[in-house]
């Protein structure tokens, strides 16, 4: 086989091979790790990847070919992040210390703030705007491991504005190495100029919006915001069974806020490609989401950043053989955090997931949850090259580390990305 890669003294390779799909308890925990390993690639792809003699003996590197030494690190495929709100104009840091004082999020989106106040922002910027706020932020992101990176709209609340947010995000895959897996969220909170015809903006929604969405074809996935105060189940339901209709993948943000409120079972029931946060989901309600296909993606930077201590009960879920996987959650709100690396540290102190069960979750089940797990998520022949060279040797340094990228060096589809200071750096400054 020709290779036009190869990563060789690798110390320790978390392959993460293994049956197609999600994988649930017991199989949480099987990183599929290599001691003295080696990766090849070919046009971006894997093709070989195990012991290093055995890679060796596969392939033939081809003149030219790049060969990079791992100095005896820990490789691991690139993190997938399968929730994010990247897209936005100002950061909300006075809503965070107004939280830390023990004002409730609620209150402060019930007051003008949260959601309104991103809304009204972006709507007032122009396009070169915010793709020059959100670029270094998405950068900061891949920096920090993540290769391939879910975004969601819902900051525009109106058809012309939530369209232009799918724009920004389809303009931001072009100009960015990572895959950006778009996200339709109109359904993120009812604008405050359409409080008074709630019911108009739902049939507007499923009758205007998504089939304009779908026939842009500017996004793979349909998601809302379920709870009693944003968007009811019934409300949640019928958005999600027109998204359906129309060839949209689903997701949904289920059981955040009002404890056991049925979002989680809702996705089941619609077999949804995942449900978000799960912090208060009914015990009651488990059951029915093991037997799903639909995976549980946790946030608990989110309980972080809403400072709270409550997270989802993780380990719960996976003795119920619920597929888990991680995210960021990245928005101005509920959890300014660019760094799946954190979320592992958060993942295994305060969820308790075992470190290679984190790491499961940040990656093969991350790519699951958001379509991309044919892709990406693990390093085996015919997926995406998009690894990551630790300055770690063991899979059991990356949580222990906290708040600082163990990331040393990203590769996306075989290719190495280097980012200068200046633009990582939040330029011009959001105000
Ligand atoms: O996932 N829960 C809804 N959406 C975001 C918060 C967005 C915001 O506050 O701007 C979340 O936490
Ligand atoms: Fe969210």
């Amino acid at each position: 086989m020709k290779a036009d890669l190869l990563v060789g003294n690798i110390g320790q390779l978390a392959t993460l091979r293994g049956p197609a799909g999600p994988r649930r308890g017991p199989d949480l925990a099987d990183a599929g790790l290599v001691a003295g390993a080696a990766l090849a690639a070919a046009a971006g792809r894997v093709v070989a990847a195990g012991p290093a003699d055995a890679v060796r003996r596969q392939v033939d590197l081809a003149a030219g070919a790049r060969v990079i030494d791992a100095g005896g690190a820990l490789v691991t495929p690139g993190y997938v992040d399968p929730h994010t709100h990247a897209l936005f104009g100002r950061y909300r840091a006075d809503e965070y210390a107004l939280r830390v004082a023990g004002t409730p999020y609620v209150e402060i989106a019930a007051s003008g703030g949260g959601i309104h106040a991103s809304v009204s922002d972006f709507r007032e910027r122009s396009d070169g705007e915010i793709a020059a706020l959100s670029l270094p932020r998405l950068r900061r992101m891949i920096r920090n491991g993540s290769t391939t990176i879910e975004l969601k709209s819902g900051y525009g609340l109106n058809l012309e504005q939530e369209l232009r947010a799918l724009r920004l995000i389809r303009d931001l895959d072009g100009s960015l190495p990572a895959t950006l897996v778009p996200t339709f969220l109109g359904a993120h909170e009812i604008p405050a100029e359409r409080r008074e015809d709630r019911e108009a903006y739902v049939d507007e929604l499923c009758d205007v919006w998504l089939p304009a969405v779908a026939k842009q074809g500017i996004a793979r996935f349909c998601d809302v915001f379920c709870e009693p105060t944003v968007f009811t189940l019934d409300e949640s339901e019928r958005i999600l069974r027109s998204a359906r209709g129309l060839g949209l993948g689903l997701k949904i943000h289920a059981d955040e806020i009002a404890p056991g409120y049925g979002g989680a079972a809702l996705a089941a029931r619609l077999e949804a490609t995942s449900a978000e946060h799960l912090i208060v989901i009914a015990e009651g309600d488990l059951d029915a989401l093991a037997a799903s296909g639909t995976v549980a993606v946790l946030l608990p930077a989110t309980s972080l950043g809403l400072a709270s201590t409550t997270f989802a009960p993780a380990r719960k879920m996976v003795a119920a053989g619920v597929a888990v996987a991680l995210a960021t959650d990245f928005n101005p709100g509920s959890a300014c955090c660019e760094s799946m690396g954190l979320v592992l540290s958060l993942a295994c102190s305060a969820l308790r997931l075992d470190p290679a069960e984190a790491l499961v979750a940040a990656t093969h089940n991350a790519a699951w949850a958001c379509g991309e797990g044919e892709q990406a998520g693990s390093l085996v022949p015919g997926k995406r090259a998009d690894l990551l060279v630790h300055d770690a040797a063991d899979l059991r340094e990356l949580p222990y580390h906290m708040g600082f990228a163990s990331v040393d060096r990203v590769l996306i589809a075989g290719r190495e990305i280097c980012f200068t200071e200046s633009e990582l750096r939040d330029r011009p400054r959001p105000v």
